[in-house]
């Protein structure tokens, strides 16, 4: 009896902590592979979220629908341009209904050798999802960053997570670990 009790009471337990957490869709464009890396690590630091892992280069929207939390990631090619795969995206993200999700951005650049357009496609994506009705969260402080400008700077701070696998390799996945805990409040 007592352990069928304790069976009964587990199963809630488990049953509460699944239906108190959110879904989670990481989605990433990559050229060179750096974001896609970031995402998996993002993944990983999720790993208790069971978060869903995509490439936009896939073209699906099936995860934006599905899902009540966004992370997505999106590398700068060239000054204030998307990664090529979230450029094609791009129209079927102007027709969405984003209202009611929440999202959270970490953009992919190089802030030495393109400081006047550091993780400007961040800024890019921000502003559509924004325009769409999404709530962002995760906003990062511009401090311990070297760059000029940034369309992704908005009130003085990063609108997501800035990533430097080019210059600043090393700090990549601290960054990630200290973001992702500042995420977690807005995940249950
Ligand atoms: C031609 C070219 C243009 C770039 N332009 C920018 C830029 O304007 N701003 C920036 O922050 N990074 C820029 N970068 C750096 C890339 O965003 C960086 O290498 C990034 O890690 C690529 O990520 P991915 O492999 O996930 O696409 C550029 C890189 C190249 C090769």
């Amino acid at each position: 009896m007592l352990g069928f009790l304790k069976l009964m009471l587990s199963l809630r337990i488990n049953n509460v902590k699944i239906t108190a957490m959110k879904s989670i869709a990481i989605i990433y464009g990559s050229s060179t592979e750096h974001t896609k890396n970031a995402a998996e690590k993002i993944a990983a630091e999720l790993a208790d979220y069971t978060p869903s892992l995509s490439d936009i280069y896939d073209g699906d929207e099936a995860p934006f629908h599905s899902n009540e939390v966004l992370i997505l990631g999106v590398s700068t090619w060239g000054v204030q341009d998307l990664q090529d795969d979230w450029n094609d995206f791009y129209p079927k993200l102007e027709k969405m209904d984003l209202s009611g999700k929440t999202v959270a951005l970490f953009g992919m650049g190089d802030a030495s050798i393109y400081p006047s357009s550091f993780v400007d496609g961040m800024g890019i994506l921000y502003e559509i999802v924004v325009a769409k009705g999404a709530t962002v969260i995760g906003q990062v402080s511009r401090e311990g960053y070297d760059f000029e400008y940034s369309r992704a700077l908005v009130d003085g701070q990063f609108v997501g997570l800035p990533l430097d696998d080019d210059t600043e390799p090393e700090l990549t996945d601290e960054r990630i670990a200290a973001w992702v805990e500042i995420l977690k409040p807005w995940l249950k």
